[in-house]
């Protein structure tokens, strides 16, 4: 398995593999929008025997307005989509893409903030992002999203805390994050 940058011609692998773990009615829709713009050097594909099995996608432009005060944040990156293929969950592929996805955010811009949207019913991923250091904002009601949700975000000033704290630990700690 290998992690590399989201090219164009990724596009419709990521469709293909989008509707096995995103849902038809609203995401869909909304990963076709991302997959239209999202920035390339901030997006990541994870590929085995060249296929893709799981992928980042992180827009400058927001693919929705859920909030006002989100178009307002300076440096602001929102996380549209991250997935991985449901043979392929719980091998820690999701942490992998999402901390390379970071680390390509921080070293463009290192006073920046990443935004988010998950079902508050996404245990799993909202786990993963709780260790990788976002918090819950806002949560959304119905009438905002399809489901309720919550918006989790990350701010530079957080993300350089986590990562002095990794680098402050011992090699073993390390590998446990
Ligand atoms: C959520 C998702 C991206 C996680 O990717 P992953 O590769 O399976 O996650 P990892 O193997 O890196 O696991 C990281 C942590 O996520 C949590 N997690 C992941 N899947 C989980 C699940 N099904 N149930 C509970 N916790 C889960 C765990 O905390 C896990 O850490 P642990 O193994 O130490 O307990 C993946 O399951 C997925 O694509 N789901 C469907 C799409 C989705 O929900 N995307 C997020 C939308 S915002």
């Amino acid at each position: 398995m290998h992690i590399r940058n989201f090219k164009q011609s990724d596009r419709e692998c990521i469709l293909e593999l989008g509707t096995k773990v995103f849902r038809e009615d609203d995401e869909i829709p909304l990963l076709q929008k991302a997959l239209g713009q999202c920035v390339s050097e901030l997006s990541f594909v994870a590929v085995e025997d060249k296929a893709i099995i799981g992928f980042t996608l992180v827009c400058v432009k927001m693919t929705n307005v859920y909030y006002s005060f989100l178009s307002k944040i300076p440096n602001c990156y929102e996380l549209a989509f991250l997935g991985i293929s449901p043979t392929c969950q719980g091998r820690g592929l999701g942490t992998r893409l999402l901390k390379e996805t970071l680390l390509a955010i921080f070293q463009r811009s290192t006073h920046f903030t990443c935004w988010l949207l998950v079902d508050t019913d996404n245990y799993g991923a909202i786990k993963l992002y709780e260790r990788t250091g976002f918090r819950r904002w806002v949560s959304t009601s119905a009438d905002k999203t399809f489901t309720p949700g919550h918006i989790m975000g990350l701010s530079y000033r957080r993300y350089l805390r986590l990562i002095a704290n990794l680098e402050a630990r011992p090699p073993s700690a390390c590998r446990q994050m």
